[in-house]
């Protein structure tokens, strides 16, 4: 059955509860309203950057089920869109279950993703992808154990964290108790268990961008891949990003089996981005995330349709089209003060260039590594178009008022 898209704020509304109100958020929610979708904006604090362009905002704690189902119950939105995993997810468990809305991708997605635990054991135990050697470890005796069973150096991640928090590189036996304190630190349940990795030597890393779509003439989802995105990370931030990355056909070919296998497995329609590290012809996953992804805003500036809004025909039935039209590249541009009420200066010069783009997030807190915005820039190459982009960012100066 094809969607029917109502007025928004009348009875025939089309709505959509977006949980978590990020820049992510704010871009599905512009290509949401472009189509005439209802958007209901939620995240745990006001005026987030998503809830600037939303119809509605919903201020409360998304962790808290009972919160989250009255919200719910309020709004009867038609689809759920996550854009965090900080969420009760079992409450959209539930809400698929009971057909009360339909949850995007779908719950087993979300539930399974929002755990490092889950998707490993699912990728690597259920699918047999590729993945470094890992254990889990939920006492100091056991992370021990394990940091000496993976070996030196190796990753350790809270299971219940994201964006780098908690996370740490143990180079030595001498630096395990103090990893696990951290450990202990970064995490969004303080339940302390952590997956220990073993470091994979990559050459590089990518974000396969892949969409779960219906076919429009027969209804059958289809899996569409985007262009390979490499990026650089910084204590697991990203920085810059870059598409398309060069790779050898063998890797690009089984980037996308694993990519496939893994959305397959997750289910329902919309974007993910499939982290993989890639060696030569050799591929890793690493982690994905079934949403839009941070490095992806260098689609901004590549592709006939962005990251969001493939994500937003995606899950609204509708077809996409992943092509790329340009090279280029993408840079952050961070706070660099913990302050609110922040200006931004520079604008005029950071534009001159007419292959540049910038986004301003409009968030009201800074934090010295906050994300505050982003630079876009095309050109013949990506590594022109990465210079470019960290040029347009430099153009920019962040002040306290
Ligand atoms: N096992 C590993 N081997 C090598 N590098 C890793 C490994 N795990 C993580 N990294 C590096 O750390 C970054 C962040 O790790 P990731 O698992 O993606 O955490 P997050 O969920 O915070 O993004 C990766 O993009 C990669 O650069
Ligand atoms: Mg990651």
């Amino acid at each position: 059955m094809s969607v029917t898209i109502g007025t928004p704020l009348q009875s025939s509304a089309f709505k959509v509860l977006l949980l978590g109100s990020g820049e992510l958020g704010k871009e599905v929610v512009i290509s949401l309203q472009r189509l005439g979708v209802e958007v209901h904006a939620a995240d745990r604090y006001d005026h987030a950057p998503a809830m600037q362009v939303a119809h509605f905002s919903h201020t409360l704690n998304m962790a808290d089920a009972e919160e989250l189902k009255q919200l719910i119950k309020q709004i009867q939105p038609n689809l759920i869109v996550p854009e965090i995993e900080a969420i009760a997810t079992q409450v959209l468990v539930e809400i698929e279950e009971q057909n009360i809305a339909t949850v995007i991708p779908s719950a087993k997605a979300v539930n399974l993703t929002m755990n490092r635990e889950g998707i490993r054991r699912l990728a690597a135990e259920e699918l047999g992808l590729p993945t470094s050697a890992y254990r889990f470890a939920d006492s100091l005796e056991s992370f021990r154990a394990a940091c000496d069973d993976i070996g030196y150096p190796n990753f350790v991640k809270p299971v219940m964290s994201s964006s780098g928090k908690g996370q740490s590189r143990v180079k030595s036996f001498a630096e395990v108790d103090a990893a696990w304190d951290y450990a202990q630190t970064g995490g969004r349940v303080n339940q302390g268990k952590v997956i220990v990795e073993s470091k994979i030597d990559f050459d590089f890393e990518i974000t396969l961008l892949t969409v779960r779509a219906k076919n429009s003439e027969t209804g059958v989802i289809e899996t569409s891949f985007c262009d390979p995105i490499g990026h650089r990370q910084d204590s697991g931030d990203y920085v810059e990003s870059w598409q398309p990355q060069a790779m050898t056909p063998a890797a690009l070919e089984e980037s996308k089996r694993i990519a496939n296998k893994v959305t397959v497995a997750l289910g329902g329609c919309g974007i993910f981005g499939v982290e993989l590290f890639v060696k030569g012809d050799k591929v890793w996953f690493s982690e994905v995330s079934p949403r839009p992804h941070d490095t992806g805003l260098v689609t901004l500036a590549s592709q006939f349709q962005s990251e969001f809004e493939l994500h937003a025909r995606a899950i609204l039935g509708l077809p996409v089209n992943t092509a790329r039209h340009s090279t280029a590249a993408s840079a952050v541009i961070y706070a660099g003060v913990d302050d609110t009420n922040l200006s931004f200066s520079g604008l005029n010069l950071a534009l001159a260039n007419p292959n540049t783009d910038l986004r301003l997030f409009g968030k009201p807190e800074g934090f010295k590594r906050r994300r505050m915005g982003v630079a876009t820039a095309r050109a013949e190459t990506t590594d022109q178009a990465r210079e470019l982009a960290e040029q347009t960012v430099q153009h920019i100066s962040v002040h306290q008022n």
